[in-house]
């Protein structure tokens, strides 16, 4: 689909969203809180309710119908999945409940390599969950935390970042879209330049996967997460890509049923990629959601998502900029909406973004409040809190507009509040 006709996406899609045809306090229901969790169309609702009404049985043990149909469900969507990011392997892909546990494996089970003095290297914009599990490892090894700065203008410093490198670095773990700044890290070069040194790269893809073609083998990451519920799925679901040679290098995170090959009294051997790291039973009607969301963004293209929500992202700040006492973090986009994520984290003046945030809930307007689980981000930016609205594909222009314009009511009203 060209551009031109990815303008129309929203209309196209906007009915197989039931959740957004409602009302909140009188007012249409617009969602701009998606960097937080997407909504899931009714393609997703049913894969789960056919799998429960139909194949629900234990998936990998039993021979009889039921089982294998479930297996069948919940491996073919590991393919979708494969397929989805461009692995090379089915066997690279495993699930996890979201990408905090993705990461937490990566942190357990390839971390205890790691030696005191030994250096990981993260940014100052890291989601709390590409941190704490980094911070536990550091004080269980003795390894070192080193932080990649923001530029000028809110991103990642490259050019910094490279001076960070040496043989010391063992792990470069950073984020390929902020969720605060919406900046768009150069995650390929960031892996050439940490391969450089032998250090690995874990890619925190939360925000990418969702609104951009994910190809892991152009990147070149030894690592990638993201979670299923950010992406039309249900929550309880997201994965971890990883090499095949490192994750067969790595040991288990879990122990338990499923992820093992022979059990004795007082050891066993473990199974095969990608249930090696699979302990119990999975989610598995989950895992069939995340396969029907896979098929349902595939129909609509990667791209087309992409170049669609570039164009929703020029007409967001250009409507933002009407409102001079909003100022909002990270990257400008170029005037065709390229060069950030659509999403604005922001502030306005002194009001305080939970204010802002349930004045807007009266508009019927959905956006967040708060850190963002990006604490030090904050801190760095000498911001308390910031308010901020996400949009996906299902959003439309005329949403942007209810948003602006309760925006602005809301900024006038506590002006005349704050004088
Ligand atoms: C950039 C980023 N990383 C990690 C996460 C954590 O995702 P989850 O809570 O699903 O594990 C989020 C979720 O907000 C995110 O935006």
């Amino acid at each position: 689909m060209a551009i031109t006709q990815a303008k129309t996406i929203a209309a196209q899609v906007r009915a197989d969203f039931p959740i957004l045809h409602q009302e909140i306090h009188g007012q249409p229901l617009v969602y701009l809180d998606n960097a937080a969790t997407s909504q899931k169309p009714i393609a997703v609702l049913e894969a789960i309710r056919h799998y429960y009404e139909n194949d629900n049985a234990n998936v990998h043990r039993g021979v009889h119908t039921l089982s294998s149909r479930a297996t069948d469900g919940y491996e073919g969507a590991r393919d979708k999945v494969a397929a989805f990011v461009n692995a090379a392997s089915r066997q690279e892909i495993v699930y996890t409940r979201n990408a905090s546990e993705a990461i937490n494996l990566v942190a357990y089970a390839w971390g205890s390599t790691l030696r005191p003095g030994d250096e990981i290297v993260l940014s100052v914009m890291e989601h709390h969950s590409n941190l704490i599990p980094w911070q536990l490892l550091a004080q269980r090894t003795g390894a070192v935390l080193k932080f990649v700065e923001l530029t000028e203008t809110e991103t990642f410093n490259l050019e910094q970042f490279k001076s960070l490198l040496s043989e010391k670095t063992k792990l470069v773990s950073v984020v390929h879209v902020s969720n605060t700044l919406g900046c768009i890290n150069p995650v390929q070069e960031i892996c050439a330049e940490a391969h450089k040194v032998g250090a690995k790269v874990l890619i925190d893809a939360c925000q990418s996967v969702p609104h951009m073609p994910i190809d892991v083998q152009a990147i070149d990451c030894d690592w990638l997460v993201a979670s299923g519920h950010k992406m039309c799925a249900p929550t309880g679901i997201g994965f971890l890509y990883g090499k095949l040679d490192l994750l067969r290098s790595m040991p288990p995170f879990l122990g338990g049923g499923e992820m093992i090959a022979d059990v004795f009294l007082d050891h066993a051997t473990y199974a095969d990629l990608p249930h090696k790291f699979e302990a119990g039973t999975p989610a598995i009607a989950e895992a069939i959601g995340l396969g029907a969301a896979v098929d349902y963004l595939s129909a609509i293209g990667m791209d087309n998502i992409h170049a669609y929500e570039e164009e929703l992202n020029a007409h967001l700040f250009r409507r933002l900029r009407e409102i001079p006492e909003i100022r909002v973090y990270g990257p400008q986009p170029q005037a065709d909406g390229s060069g950030r994520a659509a999403l604005a984290a922001f502030t306005a003046g002194e009001v305080h973004p939970h204010d802002l945030s349930t004045i807007l809930d009266q508009a019927g307007v959905a956006i967040r409040a708060g850190h963002h689980c990006t604490q030090p981000l904050h801190r760095h930016l000498k911001a308390q809190s910031t308010a901020r609205a996400s949009t996906y594909f299902y959003n439309t222009r005329e949403e942007i507009d209810v948003f602006i314009t309760s925006l602005k009511e809301a900024v006038e009203f506590f002006g005349d509040i704050f004088g």
